[in-house]
């Protein structure tokens, strides 16, 4: 966590609520290094922590209970024993709480507010890490202990139910769970993670589309349903439990699209399971490859890509000492990423925001990340 992050939340709740919170948490956003849009049908994902995130501080008040988004100064009432689902950051922040309130069995009011580094909307789980930021502060002065497991399946509750967003458990686990130095390949089935270090000649590096495509939640809950739909037609609980030889003989009923969502999470699954192999083995040809299909797949048969992450993805794609690049999160906009020789950044950097400029006139910030910790309690 960068220090100053902390300093930022704890002087803007002085100055907003007055005097000192009493409990502070961290919590990373991800990346995704492979496996996507797989986890709502009990498939495989391969994401790591990043060192940028949310922080959280609280503190118990009386009266009304207020929460103070620190980066941009709002701050908003609410009632945890009779909060309504609404959009946007309040959603998030309120589920948690409204969730917490309703485990500690004696809700007292609370003063709560965050910021962080991280960019928002972007694809990197700011949703996530605010929930699970929240949550381990708020927590903490409601006198809540929760389990990693627990607090994920919390944080994802109060998504679905307050913010009305359809999650898979990805985010939320990694969030809670994450191990430095190591990405984690999860079984969305169980909920079942095994770490896998992150070689010291791979950088991973993230591009920022800067856009965000109004059709984003929307599709999400779309591309949510086909799935079922598809798992429904073949006969099977969800499309996880279809291999690429079961499929082979299977797919022929399908309508166009079914067939192409069938066959993206299929592929994905085997191509998550294949990249965790490999990256344990330091086969960092193999990972890039496999993320150059991964993206392949989302953009033509998934179709979640958009224009703006293509062109990050092929400029990247382009420059020496870059294994592989794609998309990463739910997609139409958001973040990219590469897997790159650590002394390849500089160019890469340099290539894709001369690229994205060209073709889009707009800004993209690149940045490298190493894979970090778990959301976790920090000292005042
Ligand atoms: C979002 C969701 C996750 C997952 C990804 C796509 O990040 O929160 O649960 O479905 O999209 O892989």
């Amino acid at each position: 966590m960068n220090p100053a992050t902390l300093e930022r939340v704890t002087r803007g709740f002085a100055e907003r609520f007055g005097g000192e919170p009493t409990a502070a948490a961290w919590a990373p956003g991800r990346v995704n290094l492979i496996g996507e849009h797989t986890d709502y049908s009990g498939g495989f994902v391969l994401p790591m922590a990043i060192e940028r995130g949310i922080a959280a501080v609280a503190r118990s008040a009386v009266g009304e209970s207020r929460v103070l988004a620190v980066d941009t100064g709002e701050t908003r009432p609410l009632d945890p024993l009779a909060f309504a689902p609404v959009g946007g950051w309040l959603g998030y922040a309120g589920g948690v709480l409204v969730l917490l309130a309703r485990r500690s069995g004696r809700p007292g009011a609370l003063e709560v507010a965050f910021g962080g580094d991280l960019p928002i909307g972007a694809g990197l789980s700011s949703s996530a890490a605010l929930e699970g930021a929240v949550s381990l502060a708020a927590g903490r002065v409601m006198g809540v202990e929760l389990s990693p497991a627990e607090r994920a399946a919390l944080c994802r509750r109060g998504e679905h139910e307050y913010a009305g967003v359809p999650c898979g458990i990805m985010d939320q686990a990694i969030v809670c769970s994450a191990v430095a130095g190591h990405a984690l390949l999860i079984d969305c089935r169980d909920a079942s993670m095994s770490p896998v270090p992150i070689p010291d000649d791979a950088a991973v590096v993230v591009m920022n589309t800067g856009v965000r495509h109004d059709l984003a939640s929307g599709e999400y809950a779309r591309r949510r349903r086909a799935s079922a739909a598809a798992a429904a037609a073949l006969g099977v609980e969800s499309l996880r439990d279809i291999d690429e030889e079961g499929l082979a003989g299977r797919a022929g009923g399908l309508s166009e699209d079914l067939a192409r969502c069938v066959r993206h999470v299929v592929g994905e699954n085997a191509r998550a399971r294949r990249a965790a192999r490999a990256l344990g083995e330091g086969d960092l040809g193999l990972v890039g490859s496999l993320m150059n299909l991964s993206h392949d797949s989302l953009r033509d048969d998934f179709r979640v890509s958009c224009a703006e992450l293509d062109t990050l993805v092929e400029a990247a794609r382009g420059v020496p000492g870059v294994y592989g690049a794609r998309m990463t999160g739910a997609g139409f906009g958001g973040c990219a990423i590469a897997l790159a020789r650590p002394e390849a950044v500089a160019a890469l950097a340099g290539a894709v925001a001369c690229e994205y400029r060209r073709r889009h006139g707009r800004r993209a910030e690149v940045f490298v990340s190493g894979a970090c910790g778990p959301a976790g309690m920090v000292d005042l």
